[in-house]
């Protein structure tokens, strides 16, 4: 029989694309730094908060992929606590579209049983993005198709020292002696403390770093870091990442039978 190769995935449709995924190794918990959407707008002469509006569409598709997929948890970072050093104009617009986003979608989010929650120093929000972002938390609390965290107002050290400030109330309490306190311990005092460690993260916009995201989490998380700007992160390119992440050899330190002797 002619030994054919396998066609390249860009020869492959999205539909070609999702049958190639192995449904034992999709990851449970995914997380997202949405970046680039400034640059988006630039690059087409529009206001960066144009590229922020369209971001939105791929947070639709993100979503729709995951419940399809059946990942369970999908984390989003859409604004760090460096975010309020952003000028006033941009971060009212954030707030604006963040409440348009939640009073429009929130039916959709529990038709498909979404259940979204938040992560970060949120009592920071302006009084309304905050009541819409309560309203949202309190009618999805029951939804457990997919776990959507949306991180705002976050920052990675902020939730370790928010952490460390519970930790050390209660065992000022006499809850816990210090030698109690373990890895595990410290998990449950997280903001992430019903959520496993994200398996994949990815950051879109060609940024390399972490930019204070999910500090504790992301010890063994696989990094997956791509050029293309968030507003055209889509559905194939989320596929294209699962792909790659099916690829990686996951050790956690070890060493695999195959390779040790
Ligand atoms: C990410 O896009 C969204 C937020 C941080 C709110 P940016 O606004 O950072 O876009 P760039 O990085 O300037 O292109
Ligand atoms: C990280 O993006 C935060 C979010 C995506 C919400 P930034 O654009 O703020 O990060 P830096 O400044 O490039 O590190
Ligand atoms: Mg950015």
């Amino acid at each position: 029989m002619e030994n054919r190769p396998s066609p390249s995935t860009d020869q492959l449709s999205d539909a070609e694309l999702a049958t190639k995924l192995d449904p034992d190794l999709l990851p449970k918990h995914l997380a997202v730094i949405m970046d680039g959407n400034g640059r988006w707008a630039e690059a087409r002469s529009l206001p960066r908060i144009a590229g922020h509006r369209e971001g939105i569409k791929s947070v639709r598709e993100m979503i729709t992929l995951c419940l399809e997929l059946g990942i369970q948890a999908l984390t989003i970072y859409a604004f760090s606590q460096e975010n309020w050093n952003r000028p006033t104009t941009e971060i009212n617009a954030l707030m604006g579209l963040l409440e348009h986003y939640l009073s429009t979608e929130r039916n959709k989010l529990i038709e498909q049983g979404v259940r979204f929650r938040t992560i970060g120093r949120t009592e920071s929000l302006p009084t309304s993005a905050l009541q819409w972002v309560r309203a949202a938390e309190q009618e999805t609390a029951h939804l457990d198709k997919l776990h959507l965290t949306v991180a705002l107002s976050y920052g990675g050290r902020s939730e370790i020292v928010d952490a460390i400030r519970g930790l050390v109330r209660e065992a000022q309490d006499g809850k816990f002696q210090p030698e109690d306190i373990d890895e595990a311990l410290v998990h449950h005092y997280l903001y992430t403390h019903d959520l496993p460690d994200p398996d994949l993260l990815i950051r879109t916009s060609g940024e390399t770093r972490i930019s204070n995201f999910l500090l504790w989490q992301l010890a063994y998380t696989e990094l997956y870091f791509t050029p293309t700007l968030w507003p055209d992160f889509r559905r194939r390119e989320l596929l294209l990442a699962l792909l790659e992440f099916q690829r990686r050899e996951r050790r956690f330190g070890r060493v695999f039978s195959s390779l040790s002797s």
